[in-house]
């Protein structure tokens, strides 16, 4: 295997004092994954191949190692003890990668939901330039320059950004500039800038964010509750109609209304539904879960099936978050039992269930009253 040419320095080495957590930063928690499990997987999630240097505490190497080979997977990483300082920690880093490394990125764990893109954006900018790069955001505050409490003045903000990690370089540039540095700067792009090299910004993302309080791990767990691990499936079912069949459906039993023929009671409300639960949390679907060979499902009324569906799904690792169906049908009416069938699905799913009915204009097999076509959406979270 050919060595990368792009480094990736993690610095994790950081006690975490403003966080104030009862272990460093690193290995606190966002909704139960480590700030360093969270960091790798950015990292990791990256397109470009790259050499991977983890710098953590003396004191956590075994328990970082466990976490950078489980993110890694098959790649391998490199996990060193770091320094007193950021600077002594980056450093430390860069003496750890191989020589055929060029571009260099340095990224603070604590910026642990930068995303994936961040690293190759900030990659190909070094290699293009052959400047530093670092990732920027506009200042969007009113600034202002102060005195004590005394304001002095407003400073003009269109010339200002804040600026984030990872930030890219040349990698001879960047560690020559390190071996020469006698003082501390508060970024690698200013001890870069200080041996004379120039640097660019390119566009930063605002999930980049850095870690540093209390309230930045609230807002950390906030952005993820909103954006991540959510995921949606969908599922449709189609039985023809059998005179001769009783109607379950939805999990009720619908006297005087014709039955839908199936291996099973023909239930395509609770059939679709399976299918929606099964392929939002990755599980496949009905046929592949529940073999038309295994007899404990021979004949089995839908909600057997859906049951067993709301414990995969849990078992996975997903809560469900709610379910929609539509029933495409000339018969049977909904109307009067659709509050009553909501109640019934959303008991057995655990989550909220909206039904809801339409035909098809005498179109198609629906339209023609040849059978029932139901098409369920469901949307699942995980913590992660
Ligand atoms: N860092 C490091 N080695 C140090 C100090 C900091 O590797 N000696 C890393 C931190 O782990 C973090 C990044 O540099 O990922 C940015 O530093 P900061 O947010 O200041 O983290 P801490 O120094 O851990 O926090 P604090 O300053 O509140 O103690
Ligand atoms: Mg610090």
């Amino acid at each position: 295997m050919t060595t990368p040419s792009v480094g990736i320095i993690v610095v994790a080495a950081g006690s975490g004092t403003r966080l104030g957590a009862d272990q460093p930063k690193a290995f606190a928690e966002v909704r139960g994954v480590t700030i360093l499990e969270r960091a790798l997987e950015g990292v990791f999630g990256s397109v470009e191949p790259a050499e991977v240097v983890v710098v953590a505490p003396a004191s956590h190497l075994s328990v970082a190692s466990a976490i950078a080979t489980r993110v890694a997977g098959p790649v391998p990483v490199t996990v060193i003890a770091g320094g007193n300082t950021r600077q002594a920690s980056v450093s430390l880093g860069l003496a750890a990668l191989s020589p055929d490394v060029e571009t260099v990125l340095v990224h603070d764990a604590a910026r642990a939901l930068t995303p994936s893109a961040l690293f190759d954006r900030v990659t190909r900018a070094v290699q293009s330039s052959g400047s530093g790069v670092i990732p920027s955001l506009a200042v969007t505050d009113t600034i202002k320059r102060v005195d004590g409490s005394a304001v002095l003045e407003t400073v003009d903000r269109s010339s200002l950004v804040h600026v984030q990690t990872p930030q890219g370089f040349p990698r001879s540039l960047l560690a020559a500039a390190y071996a020469a540095a006698i003082e501390e700067y508060t970024d690698d792009a200013a001890l870069f800038a200080a041996a004379g090299h120039p640097v660019i910004v390119v566009e930063g993302e605002a999930r980049a964010f850095k870690i540093t309080t209390p309230w930045d791990l609230r807002r950390a767990e906030t952005v993820l509750g909103v954006t991540s691990g959510v995921r949606t499936g969908i599922g449709i079912d189609v039985h023809a109609y059998d005179a001769a069949e009783p109607l379950w459906l939805g999990g009720l039993y619908w006297p005087d209304e014709v039955g839908l023929s199936g291996h099973s009671d023909g239930d395509a409300m609770c059939h679709a539904i399976v299918d929606a639960l099964l392929s939002a949390a990755g599980l496949g679907d009905i046929g592949g879960r529940f073999g038309t060979d295994d007899p404990r499902f021979a004949g089995a009324h839908g909600e057997v099936f859906l049951k067993a569906t709301v414990e995969l799904v849990a078992g996975a690792g997903y809560g469900i978050g709610n379910v929609s169906v539509q029933l495409i049908a000339k018969h049977p009416r909904l109307g009067a039992r659709r509050m009553e069938l909501e109640t019934h699905l959303s008991q057995l799913v655990g989550a909220p269930v909206s039904v809801a009915a339409t035909t098809t204009d005498g179109l198609g097999f629906t339209g023609r009253g040849e059978g029932v076509a139901v098409i369920a959406t469901a949307l699942v979270h995980s913590d992660r």
